[in-house]
């Protein structure tokens, strides 16, 4: 309508006014990763939006995502301005890792090699060794297990366990969980995939393992949104975010998608797996953040920002 192409424009016209660039995570809603585009920024997973704001000259990153993509960005490019529509968007996985008990839970197994998923605060990453996201999170466990170490891995449990059969590393899971991937339904997908006998199933690895169990691929969302386009399969399953069907589409437009099934006794919710964190991120608190950055400026402090680095950077510079 009229009031969000008004709204369009002016974000497209202050993007260049503050020397801006956005970037958006798959899981923002369709008209956010379209604006995204449309302006030279970029839609990519966890780990693409970090490579991307660390190479963009732009002196302002606009983070269209939750609280750690913005904080991944300041760690990494501390002389940008890093602005989030929100900094209420969170994500269950951080909150679910307070940083003084997951240091203890570190004091309490000194011997492991401290291996951290991109969904924690800053304070988290300065405890951890590594970071990885769920892209390169199997090949970097691999790697540490063939030089020996043990791991400690935190904060999501299944994304942990499937590392963990997918490598055969000995590793420690900090039990916590994405409250979005957590949803999916084994029972449900399994009927599901009986009425479609020649769908693909395409699941995220934060799902539980009898989910994971059933998948064609697991992989993050830009290996899923890769995964769709390359199947032979025409219709697919999919197990994670709704928001990535925007780009999946895009992949793969001939394509028939379902969402995979997040109620039991074998009901398909059709909304439910979608970030609420991620849904902050609307085109009316974008235009906010670039007319006022005050309370959206994304700040960290410099002890924690410098022992951060060290594990981001790690991850940035993993080669397979
Ligand atoms: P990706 O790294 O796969 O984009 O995952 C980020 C995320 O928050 C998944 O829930
Ligand atoms: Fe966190 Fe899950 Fe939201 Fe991703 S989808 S940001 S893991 S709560």
């Amino acid at each position: 309508d009229s009031q969000r192409s008004a709204y369009i424009q002016s974000i497209k016209q202050l993007l260049k006014v503050k020397d801006a660039v956005l970037v958006a995570h798959y899981y923002c809603d369709p008209e956010i990763q379209a604006l995204a585009e449309a302006t030279g920024g970029c839609v990519a997973d966890s780990l693409e939006m970090a490579r991307f704001g660390n190479n963009h000259p732009a002196s302002t990153l606009i983070v269209a995502g939750v609280r750690f993509m913005g904080e991944t960005a300041k760690i990494l490019t501390p002389e940008k301005t890093v602005i989030m529509p929100t900094l209420e968007a969170t994500c269950s996985l951080d909150l679910g890792c307070p940083p003084d008990d997951f240091s203890a839970f570190c004091d309490s197994h000194p011997e492991h090699t401290v291996v951290v998923y991109a969904n924690t605060s800053a304070a988290v990453k300065a405890r951890a060794d590594w970071v990885v996201t769920s892209s390169i999170a199997v090949d970097v466990v691999d790697y540490l297990d063939s030089e020996g170490h043990k791991i400690l891995w935190a904060p999501d449990k299944h994304l942990g366990a499937y590392v963990a059969k997918q490598t055969g590393a000995d590793m420690v899971l900090w039990q916590g969980a994405c409250i979005v991937h957590d949803e999916f339904k084994a029972k449900a997908l399994r009927e599901l995939k009986l009425q479609h006998p020649d769908a693909a199933v395409l699941v995220h690895p934060e799902s539980p393992a009898n989910v994971i169990e059933l998948a064609d691929a697991v992989g993050s969302t830009s290996q899923l949104i890769a995964a769709a386009r390359d199947l032979p399969q025409q219709k697919l399953i999919v197990a994670t975010d709704r928001g990535i069907f925007y780009k999946m589409q895009q992949a793969c437009p001939g394509k028939e998608m379902i969402e995979a099934p997040t109620g039991g006794n074998g009901a398909t919710c059709r909304s439910c797996a979608h970030c609420p964190w991620m849904a902050m991120n609307g085109l009316v608190a974008i235009e906010q953040a670039l007319l006022d950055k005050t309370g959206r400026e994304v700040f960290v402090d410099a002890k924690v920002r410098e022992k951060a680095l060290v594990p981001l950077n790690r991850m940035l510079g993993f080669n397979k």
